[in-house]
């Protein structure tokens, strides 16, 4: 036997061990895309093919409403629609009287509508607390965001969210600081991360509108309590001395009237006197 026919006999038996049967059994289901990140209802385009070269059937399983652009022998396009929530596709062939399929998830994310950042209060003491608080509305899905809490570039607190909601849900992060001066310098600011390249997604970014906080330096204590006394027994001695100068006033006119009021003394004025 030629070195050529052993080899060839060889791919023959290994051809009859691993593949049985005709190469049609072998066939392959392809689908694309393999994933979709998309918005809610949203429609997407998918194909759905397979290497066997006479397919008995296929098509595309699934919940959503789908309708069928254009189609081959070996594939087939369709429109899915209103998307609304995350879900699986199924692409299936049937070659030879086998049945093969190949899935499609998709991902649905809802974008935050705004972001939202809110200093509590806005203008504070040095060295007094402040809360910085973000806010995201309605995002989805809730376990891939991350608000991270900014103080010019710096990061100040990242937040991460658990579980999944059947509804977009609000998201909030808070942390609680102490103002410096230097805090001036800088604007606060939230960015809200919706990390979904674990599930084939981007990464998509949105920013608050920054937000300055208001510092002033309190006056010292000694100094204050100064201010206080000093002021107080200014207060004391005006009150006091507009008192004494009424209650002498009185007793000086009271003097000079007598015992007897001068509305009395003015109505036991003769008349003729009263009219001049
Ligand atoms: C669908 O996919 C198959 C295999 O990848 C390809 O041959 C075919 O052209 C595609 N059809 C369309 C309409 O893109
Ligand atoms: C889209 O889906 C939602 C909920 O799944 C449904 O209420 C709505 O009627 C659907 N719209 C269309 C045009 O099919
Ligand atoms: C942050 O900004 C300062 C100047 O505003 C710059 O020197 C510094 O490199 C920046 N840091 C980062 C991590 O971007
Ligand atoms: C917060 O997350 C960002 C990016 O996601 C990262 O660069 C930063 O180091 C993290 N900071 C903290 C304090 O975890
Ligand atoms: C802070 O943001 C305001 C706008 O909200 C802007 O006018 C100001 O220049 C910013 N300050 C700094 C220090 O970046």
């Amino acid at each position: 036997m030629s070195p050529f026919g052993c080899s060839g006999l060889l791919v023959a038996v290994l051809a009859l061990l691993c593949c049985p049967g005709s190469g049609e059994e072998t066939f392959e289901v392809r689908m694309w895309p393999e994933r979709l990140v998309v918005e809610p209802r949203g429609s997407w385009e998918v194909n759905c093919s397979t290497s066997c070269t006479q397919p008995e059937m296929g098509g595309l399983e699934t919940t959503l409403t789908k309708t069928l652009l254009d189609s081959q022998p070996q594939w087939k396009r369709y429109l899915i629609s209103n998307v609304s929530e995350d879900t699986d596709l199924q692409c299936y062939f049937l070659c030879a009287g086998k049945h093969q399929s190949k899935h499609l998830s998709i991902i649905v994310y809802q974008p935050p509508e705004q972001v939202v950042l809110k200093l509590q209060p806005t203008w504070v003491a040095v060295g007094n607390s402040f809360t910085i608080e973000c806010r995201v509305p309605a995002v989805e899905p809730l376990e891939s965001l991350t608000l991270i809490l900014l103080h010019g570039n710096k990061t100040l607190h990242n937040q991460t969210f658990e579980g999944r909601a059947a509804v977009p849900q609000e998201a909030t992060a808070t942390l609680s600081s102490t103002a410096h001066l230097e805090d001036r310098k800088h604007n606060f600011s939230c960015l809200a991360q919706l990390d979904l390249r674990s599930r084939g997604g981007g990464v998509f970014h949105w920013v608050s509108e920054p937000q300055m906080l208001e510092i002033y330096e309190p006056m010292p204590d000694n100094q204050m309590v100064i201010i206080i006394t000093v002021v107080s027994v200014l207060l004391f001695l005006f009150v006091t001395s507009v008192l004494l100068c009424f209650v002498f006033g009185q007793h000086w006119r009271q003097r000079r009237t007598g015992t007897y009021g001068v509305r009395a003394a003015w109505r036991r004025l003769p008349r003729a006197f009263r009219a001049q």
